[in-house]
């Protein structure tokens, strides 16, 4: 579905700096309530693909708080992620965790009908020792059934959010991976060795970054200012090899990255 060799063909992104991150979860959470409205407006739903990461939390917060809370339609949106740790919901190392403890708080969170939020079925595939490929299949087949698809039958989303790992990789898309280049929409991901938590991954393909109009990528703190800087600035490296940095498939004319002082500090000037 991702052609490594077409990566060269998809432009550069929209490059927005903000102070730090609190700054960060503020503009990012305008963005995903922007788009929230827009597509329920047009559409009559929305569909947003989260991701894990230490930004959501915050964003979730201000999603969860006045003004945004208020303006979403919170009763026309569906919550989606583009990967998960295959762990049960409730584990701490699941990227439902900020989604479960603050969007869905009973008194704190937001009016989003539990139905319309879609976690990974890695509790059922975890009770029927049933295995991360049957859990992605399970989730494939449920998007498939549920979003809008393109013409390749890949759903597309009205948002993506993506977070970039220390070695370069976006969702369960390490260097290297099955996914760049699969058939498949979702795969089971076996336990990373080099970049913890060591536990299996579950992932959709990179090919969503393709299908959808907006994806939105924030990075924050100086731990990421080099990284970031090889990503955006440094020639594209195929992402299918091992030297590869897969957040590199989200540098592209559709996509915003939304970065702090920090994060941004190696990278050269744009005009
Ligand atoms: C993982 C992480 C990862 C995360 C990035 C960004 O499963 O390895 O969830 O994909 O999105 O590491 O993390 P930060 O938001 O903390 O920079």
């Amino acid at each position: 579905m991702t052609n490594p060799a077409d990566l060269g063909a998809v432009g550069e992104p929209t490059l927005s700096i903000v102070q730090d991150g609190p700054g960060l979860a503020d503009a990012a959470a305008v963005i995903v309530a922007d788009a929230l409205v827009a597509a329920v407006k047009r559409r009559g739903r929305a569909d947003l693909c989260s991701t894990g990461g230490s930004t959501p939390p915050a964003m979730y917060r201000q999603l969860a708080a006045a003004p945004l809370r208020d303006r979403v339609p919170w009763a026309h949106v569906h919550v989606w992620l583009g990967d998960d740790r295959f762990v049960p919901r409730d584990h701490p190392l699941s990227n439902m965790f900020g989604i479960d403890e603050i969007l869905l708080d009973e008194i704190h969170g937001v009016p989003l009908p539990i139905a319309n939020v879609h976690p990974w079925p890695n509790g059922d595939a975890i009770a029927g020792d049933l295995g991360p490929d049957w859990c992605a299949n399970a989730y494939a087949a449920e998007a498939r059934a549920s979003v809008p698809l393109d013409s390749a039958g890949v759903p597309v989303f009205d948002l993506v959010l993506l977070g970039i790992g220390p070695d370069g990789h976006l969702m369960s898309v390490f260097p290297g991976s099955p996914a760049i280049g699969s058939d498949r929409l979702a795969l089971g991901i076996a336990a990373p060795t080099h970049v913890e938590p060591h536990v299996p991954r579950v992932t959709f393909n990179p090919s969503i970054l393709a299908a959808t109009p907006a994806v939105l990528v924030m990075v924050g703190g100086e731990s990421k200012a080099g990284l970031l800087a090889q990503i955006l600035d440094d020639p594209r490296v195929d992402p299918a090899s091992s030297a590869g940095l897969p957040a590199q498939l989200a540098r592209r004319t559709n996509a915003t990255w939304l970065v702090d002082a920090a994060a941004a500090a190696g990278l050269r000037p744009r005009a």
